[in-house]
């Protein structure tokens, strides 16, 4: 599925980026030394908890803000070079964005058809070409209907469609998504994943997504896992893998490789969640917790809500029956 461009180069090249921001006397360090590479045509997820730097690192590939150290290139811009006016047209035409806040997507004022042809108008794309290009989009995107339509005449996925289709206005290579479907329920989330899909096959394009949602994330080629600004183990396998699922016992089977993350840890916390259930390796020393994986399994009505740890190798659900 991901070709090189021929030429053996990645698409998106960052080597030791290290993002810190300052806050009065402090220093806060987002991210510290990545080294990732992307292949043109490649769907790559990024998983991790808040505040890993995930966002911090979606600004940075998008030319909204610049490293404090190392490399990072799209395509064959060097974004530490890139000024003025350059970075501005990178910004517009080059890669499109969808957030998880409607607000930040769309302009509460404009109809869905004038949000489209907002970033051709910047981009001095003539009128009769902005309208037959927006109608376009909002058509392959299902909602060439609603064209008319202002943002709060929409449900939660019809906007983050729209999104998508003002993304795309200028033909963007890149599409960088944080959190696309974070606000939307499950069908509607899954809705989003499947156009985003569709519209990647269409259109040729690189696709780096931000979730909290592994249900999301197997719609990449490739899972990352970012902590602490450090990019650490690559979920692709697990991803590959048979999903976790319940079995007749009630036992959860979790792919191999999520397993493995999970031998070494003393306790594992448990916590369902409506989103999903999180599981989170607990080791006995000062740094004890290891949050693993979240969002594993869709959140199941007949589990109770409530948070316990256990023993490994602990009773088994026969025994505490008996
Ligand atoms: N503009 C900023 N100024 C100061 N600190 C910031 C800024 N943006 C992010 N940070 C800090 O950098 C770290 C990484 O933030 P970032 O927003 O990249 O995390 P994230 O993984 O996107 O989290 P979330 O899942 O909550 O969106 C956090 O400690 C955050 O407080
Ligand atoms: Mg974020």
């Amino acid at each position: 599925m991901a070709s090189n461009n021929g030429t053996g180069k990645p698409y998106i090249h960052c080597k030791h980026v290290v993002k810190a921001y300052t806050v009065g006397d402090h220093e806060i360090v987002a991210l510290r030394g990545i080294d990732f590479s992307m292949q043109r045509g490649e769907m790559v997820a990024i998983v991790g908890p808040s505040g890993a730097g995930k966002s911090s690192l979606l600004n940075l590939l998008g030319g909204l803000d610049t490293p404090t150290a190392g490399q990072l290139s799209v395509g064959d811009l060097n974004l530490l070079d890139l000024k003025g006016r350059d970075r501005a047209d990178f910004r517009l035409r080059k890669v499109g964005f969808v957030w998880q806040q409607v607000e930040r997507n769309l302009l509460a004022h404009r109809s869905a058809l004038r949000n489209v042809t907002l970033p051709m108008m910047m981009a001095g794309v003539g009128m009769r070409e902005r309208n037959r290009r927006a109608r376009e989009l909002l058509d392959a995107v299902g909602m060439r209907e609603h064209a008319h339509k202002r943002p709060a005449q929409l449900s939660g996925g019809q906007q983050q469609r729209v999104a998508i289709a003002v993304a795309l206005a200028n033909q963007p290579d890149l599409l960088l998504a944080d959190e696309p479907t974070g606000a939307l329920d499950r069908q509607s989330a899954e809705q989003v994943m499947d156009l985003i899909g569709r519209l990647r096959a269409r259109y040729g394009l690189t696709i780096l997504m931000v979730t909290h949602d592994m249900q999301m994330a197997a719609y990449a080629d490739r899972t990352l896992t970012l902590r602490d600004g450090a990019l650490g183990q690559d979920l692709t396998a697990a991803s590959q893998d048979q999903p976790p699922a319940l079995d007749a016992d009630g036992r959860i089977q979790l792919p191999a490789a999520v397993r493995a993350h999970l031998d070494d840890a003393a306790r594992i916390a448990v916590e369902i969640r409506p989103e999903g259930v999180l599981l989170r390796a607990e080791q006995a020393s000062e740094d004890n917790t290891d949050l693993l994986l979240q969002d594993m399994l869709p959140g199941r009505n007949g589990l109770n809500r409530r948070r316990w740890p256990f023993r490994r190798g602990g009773r088994t659900s026969e025994e505490r029956q008996s």
